[in-house]
């Protein structure tokens, strides 16, 4: 029997991971309060997902700066003494044998709201009280209880780039192989994308080359920051340096809205994105405005399979994209349906999360549902070998 794609290595930049299942970013609000410092729970979680099986673990959203937070209770990488939490998540990452990745990011108008847990008073009720939002344009998020957003000077602007930047030499130290840039979700850097929550008349905002300029700064800071960091002798804070590390981006491809982002706009940034040095794009949808949104099997796949298809009609022309990898996210659970997409070539990778919450040992799982019994080639730890099938 021949390899499921799904279980065949990923090619991400210049890294390798054992196969093509992501656990995208998921917040588990288990910060320590107020400083963003990872928890025991955050080296339990990944790390148990690392050793289920997954080729690449990406950690939640993790904040470029205290009020970039989404809660109080999210992880940070503003403030250096925040490494060595990260560095125990990348540790029990890698001891489960998948890559290690990390996604920066900043809530814009959509930061400081109360954390979506059940268990957390006025649980996604709007704005927290005295949270300093900024935002491309003085807008609020469309819904009730969000506070109006500060709108950003050119200042407050180049001042968020260095902060991404300065996150990204943070993450690299903690040993993460993949810094994920959270352009996705109605947050910051979605915000700025979108005609919708970018009404700008400067350079930052107006035509789609306008409203791309914030996002392709922090792309560059922060693609610059990692290849610093890699090509630096010795070691960074004490994390091994010199490592390659990969650079991702999450991006809503459609807003779902009239007037909004559309497949289109995001299949041809996509492009641009990967003349601009990134290795893998995560394509989801949504989130800068309310709405309806059509959830089902595979609703965003394909918006994926667009963005790989500009990407190869680039390459094909002789312009960008090669070994730029596609991510496809979102109602993705069973096993015949992840290799299904794979087979078809509408993505490279497939992110399961909320079926992963449920089932750490999901890729697993999906292996001996797709006929591989053998506990290496399903990516059993060698702890568990005698767990095998018979
Ligand atoms: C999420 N999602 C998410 N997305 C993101 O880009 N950054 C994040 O930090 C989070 N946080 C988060 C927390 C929780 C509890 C859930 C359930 C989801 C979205 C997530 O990465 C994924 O795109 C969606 O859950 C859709 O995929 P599944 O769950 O259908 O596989």
């Amino acid at each position: 029997m021949s390899t499921p794609a799904l279980l065949s290595p990923l090619q991400i930049g210049p890294l390798t991971a054992r196969n093509r299942l992501w656990l995208p970013p998921m917040c588990m609000y288990s910060a320590q309060e107020h400083d963003g410092v990872a928890t025991d729970w955050h080296v339990l979680h990944y790390g148990t997902r690392a050793v289920g099986g997954f080729g690449t673990v990406i950690v939640e959203a993790t904040a470029v700066t205290p009020e970039g937070r989404l809660s109080e209770f999210d992880l940070g990488l503003w403030d250096d003494a925040q490494i060595e939490g990260h560095r125990r998540i990348v540790a029990a990452i890698h001891d489960g044998g998948a890559l290690a990745g990390v996604q920066l990011g900043h809530g814009g108008r959509k930061a400081g709201t109360p954390p979506w847990r059940p268990d957390a008073a006025g649980a996604r009720a709007g704005t927290l009280q005295g949270w300093d939002l900024v935002a491309p344009s003085a807008i609020a998020y469309p819904s009730e209880g969000h506070a109006v957003p500060r709108e950003l000077d050119e200042a407050g602007i180049a001042r968020l780039v260095e902060a991404f930047a300065q996150a990204a030499r943070r993450a690299a130290a903690a040993g993460y192989d993949l810094i994920e840039i959270h352009g996705a979700h109605g947050y910051l850097l979605h915000e700025f994308l979108s005609p919708l929550s970018n009404t700008r008349s400067d350079a930052f905002g107006g035509d789609e080359s306008g409203r791309r300029r914030f996002p392709l700064q922090v792309v560059a800071a922060v693609r610059h920051a990692i290849d610093d960091a890699g090509s630096s002798a010795g070691t960074i804070d004490g994390a091994e340096a010199g490592a390659p590390r990969a650079l991702g981006i999450r991006l809503s491809a459609t807003d779902w809205a009239e007037g909004g982002l559309t497949g289109q706009d995001t299949a041809r940034f996509a492009v641009e994105l990967a003349a601009a040095g990134v290795d893998a794009i995560h394509v989801s949808t949504g989130g800068n405005v309310p709405g309806t949104v059509p959830v089902g099997p595979g609703y965003q796949v394909p918006y994926a399979a667009q963005a790989r298809a500009a990407l190869a009609a680039s390459v094909a022309d002789g312009g960008p994209g090669a070994g730029v990898i596609v991510v496809a996210v979102g109602v993705i659970d069973s096993a015949a349906q992840a290799e299904a997409i794979l087979t078809a070539g509408d993505a490279d990778a497939i992110a399961a999360g909320r079926p992963a919450l449920r089932d750490p040992y999901l890729p697993v799982r999906w292996a001996h549902e797709l006929g591989v019994n053998d506990w290496r080639e399903a990516g059993l730890p060698v702890q568990y070998w005698r767990g095998a099938w018979r």
